[in-house]
């Protein structure tokens, strides 16, 4: 919320003074200016008197909003997110989306819905995934359950609508093998140590276990396909997870730590935002590419399990898993405060000079105008969606949000306007690999780039749309 390095702050704005005295002309972009190490502005006293009173504006109005901010609010807001299941592409995550926009509209926010087509991975509601040990007749002699035990402490919430534990976009199919291996926390060091010590080549067909923790999930699973595992199964180790002991009265709900039978959801993609329009939003005009052989989505099963199941693996393994792709629509929320001065309109601020250094290496004085960056928005996120109810990620960044967005509309109705346009953004499908945001970034950085014109033309023609 500061300012951050006020002479940072100005000093961009020199180059940025610079480059249009050049240009002549005006270019708006999101993208920070470089930094130009080769200029060494000192205020003048004027100026530095000026910044020294901005900063005191800056931190009284820091004051006045911390007033207004309160903790009780989050609370409730807290408790109302974290009542429903917000899985991204479902119908609750849509119907949050669109509480989101009406609520922050209460609040006075110009409020856009913002939907994206794009590729999620979903379990099989009836057939849950297993992980199962057979005989040599191929008879099962022991089979994970393929969900966890509910704590049903706050009876009326929808526990049925909790997806069944699932690597989203692991491949539908089945896994089998003789061999099942054990790979540690599946990071390029552990496959050098299982080198060192076998044939790593054994692992060709092999089903690799290994724990939660130290890496991304997708990368272990990009390892176990790249030294040729059929299937990946992954849990959660106590050590990590329940480090005073897996007693009952030493995990939940008699303690923080996971139970047994707890679970750790999550993305297997190796990208982030729609694998399908890699670069570019998922509009509905947009092309895609297929799904077959796409290079940022796992050609194995994957599946997670209890550690008290992890106990039990021992001789031949079987992992089942029903995922499907499927192409569903997500929404992104976003409330704009317009600024009084940025975006829109260009406002010079202070005249003073700068010291240059010019292609001879010698220092030359320039006079230049100061400007303050005028097209920038302030962006404020969370993520609404979750695997399950969500209130720690993220329902807790999300209740945030709706108190900033709160106490913002509040000062803005007692007078106070902000400079630059508050952008405050509820993301979409962050769970399945950042794709809310990235697709929001992929729909400007073009506009962005390619108009010129004035900062208005961007802010009329969609630089925040
Ligand atoms: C998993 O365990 C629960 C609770 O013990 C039980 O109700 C359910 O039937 C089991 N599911 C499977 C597939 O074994
Ligand atoms: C874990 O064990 C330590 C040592 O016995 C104890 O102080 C601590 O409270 C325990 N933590 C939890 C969350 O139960
Ligand atoms: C996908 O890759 C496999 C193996 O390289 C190849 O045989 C197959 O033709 C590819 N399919 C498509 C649709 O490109
Ligand atoms: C998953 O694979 C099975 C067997 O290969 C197939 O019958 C089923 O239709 C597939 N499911 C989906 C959702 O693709
Ligand atoms: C801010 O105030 C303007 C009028 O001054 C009003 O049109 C707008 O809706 C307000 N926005 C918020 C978020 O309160």
């Amino acid at each position: 919320m500061t300012c951050g390095n006020r002479l940072l702050y100005v000093s961009s704005s020199i180059v940025i003074a610079i480059i249009f005295s050049i240009t002549g002309i005006l270019i708006g972009r999101f993208a920070i200016p470089r930094w130009n190490n080769n200029i060494n502005w000192k205020p003048t006293a004027q100026v530095a008197v000026q910044l020294i009173n901005d900063e005191i504006f800056l931190k009284n109005l820091a004051e006045k909003f911390l007033d207004r901010v309160d903790a009780n609010e989050i609370e409730k807001k807290l408790k109302q997110l974290s009542q429903r299941t917000h899985l991204a592409g479902t119908d609750d995550d849509r119907d949050e989306a669109i509480d989101i926009a009406r609520k922050w509209r209460e609040y006075g926010f110009d409020v856009t819905i913002h939907p994206y087509q794009v590729l999620l991975s979903y379990p099989d509601l009836t057939k849950p995934n297993t992980v199962s040990v057979t005989n040599e007749n191929g008879a099962i002699i022991f089979q994970t359950n393929g969900s966890e035990t509910i704590y049903a402490e706050d009876g009326n919430l929808p526990f049925n609508k909790i997806v069944k534990p699932f690597l989203a976009y692991s491949t539908n199919g089945t896994a089998e093998s003789k061999k099942l291996y054990y790979v540690n926390y599946c990071t390029s060091e552990d496959f050098q140590m299982l080198d060192a010590i076998m044939d790593i080549a054994d692992l060709v067909g092999s089903i690799i276990i290994c724990r939660f923790g130290r890496i991304y999930r997708g990368n272990k699973l990009g390892f176990a396909q790249q030294y040729g595992a059929v299937g990946l199964i992954l849990y959660n180790d106590p050590i990590d997870y329940a480090p005073n002991g897996t007693s009952k009265d030493k995990t939940y709900p008699n303690s923080i730590y996971m139970p047994d039978t707890g679970h750790q959801r999550g993305s297997v993609l190796t990208t982030n935002g729609d694998p399908l329009t890699k670069n570019y939003p998922a509009t509905d005009y947009m092309y895609r590419n297929p799904i077959v052989n796409n290079t940022y989505l796992p050609k194995i099963p994957a599946q997670q399990i209890g550690y008290g199941e992890a106990r039990r693996l021992l001789s031949s393994i079987r992992l089942s898993s029903y995922n499907s792709l499927q192409l569903r629509t997500v929404h992104n929320v976003i409330a704009l405060l317009p600024g009084t001065v940025e975006p829109g309109i260009f406002a010079s601020f202070y005249r003073d000079y700068a010291e240059v250094e010019n292609r001879q290496k010698n220092t030359e004085r320039i006079d230049v105008k100061l400007f303050f960056v005028i097209d920038r928005y302030v962006l404020i996120g969370s993520h609404f969606d979750a695997w399950t109810f969500g209130s720690i990620d993220d329902g807790s960044g999300t209740a945030v949000s709706f108190e900033l967005a709160r106490v913002f509309g509040s000062m803005n109705r007692s007078g106070w306007k902000p400079r630059r346009s508050l952008m405050i953004c509820a993301w979409a499908a962050e769970e399945y690999g950042i794709i809310g945001s990235v697709e929001f970034v992929e729909a400007r950085a073009g506009i962005c780039e390619d108009i010129i014109g004035t900062s208005r033309l961007l802010y009329q023609y969609g630089c925040y749309r």
